[in-house]
């Protein structure tokens, strides 16, 4: 059973899924595509195998399903809990002809229904900063993944130019809210980004949670001047 506010932000996402890849796209400046190539390729030597399994969690409408795919030959798990997200995943893997090395599965990503040390790779585009317990949800990664499996999280994160960061702010708390409900008609998701943004631990900090779940060679990578940020870590 999922918690009254797991539940708000399933329903959150639900509503905007139609209008997801779109406004990703446009609101990052296609930048999102290349942060998603480039975590992928954190993973490259745990996905480079036939039998290896990744899992990508909070996986939506599957960008980082195809990214894995392209990069890898592993197979894929691309899991989530927002049903309507899942939908139009499974159309995009069928239009790429991934079917079948993608395999997906509704799910909380809380409460996952895999067994301990079943992934070599594990990949979470942002959707860490949407669980309700950040450390709980590491804990559940830390325990699917094999032994030697390594984790990579691509998130926003806070630019560490303090000008940089004035003028991003701007754009993150004002334009974005704005553009997104313009075309979404969902005001709340698109104020939502920014707040959950704002809670989330920046580049040190989850570096210190990844090790407290456990995680060994912790290490992290800025992109687009820190607006979002690769944190890695290995299941030893
Ligand atoms: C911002 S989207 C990211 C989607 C995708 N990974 C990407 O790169 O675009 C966050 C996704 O996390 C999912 N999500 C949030 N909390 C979750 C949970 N507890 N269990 C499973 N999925 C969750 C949402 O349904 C949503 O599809």
């Amino acid at each position: 059973m999922l918690s009254p506010k797991a539940n708000q932000i399933r329903q959150m996402f639900s509503s905007i899924a139609p209008w997801y890849d779109f406004l990703n796209h446009l609101l990052s400046l296609n930048f999102d595509r290349s942060w998603r190539r480039q975590a992928v390729s954190v993973l490259s030597d745990k996905i480079d195998n036939k039998k290896a399994q990744c899992l990508d969690l909070c996986c939506g409408t599957g960008d980082l399903t195809v990214e894995i795919i392209k990069q890898g030959t592993a197979n894929v798990i691309s899991t989530d809990f927002s049903h309507s997200m899942l939908v139009l995943n499974s159309q995009k893997t069928k239009k790429y002809q991934l079917k079948k090395r993608v395999q997906i599965i509704e799910t909380d990503a809380l409460k996952l229904p895999f067994q301990t040390e079943s992934f070599d790779a594990l990949g979470i585009a942002f959707g860490l900063r949407n669980l309700e317990n950040y450390s709980e949800g590491l804990l559940e990664m830390f325990r699917v993944l094999k032994p030697k499996g390594r984790i990579v999280i691509l998130e926003f994160s806070k630019p560490n130019n303090f000008i940089f960061n004035k003028i991003f702010q701007f754009y993150f708390l004002n334009v974005l809210p704005a553009i997104g409900k313009q075309i979404s008609g969902h005001q709340n998701a698109y104020n939502y980004l920014p707040n959950s943004v704002t809670q989330f631990p920046d580049q040190i900090k989850l570096c210190k949670l990844l090790s407290d779940s456990g995680f060994s060679q912790v290490n992290y990578m800025n992109l687009s001047g820190g607006i979002a940020a690769i944190h890695s870590g290995i299941k030893s």
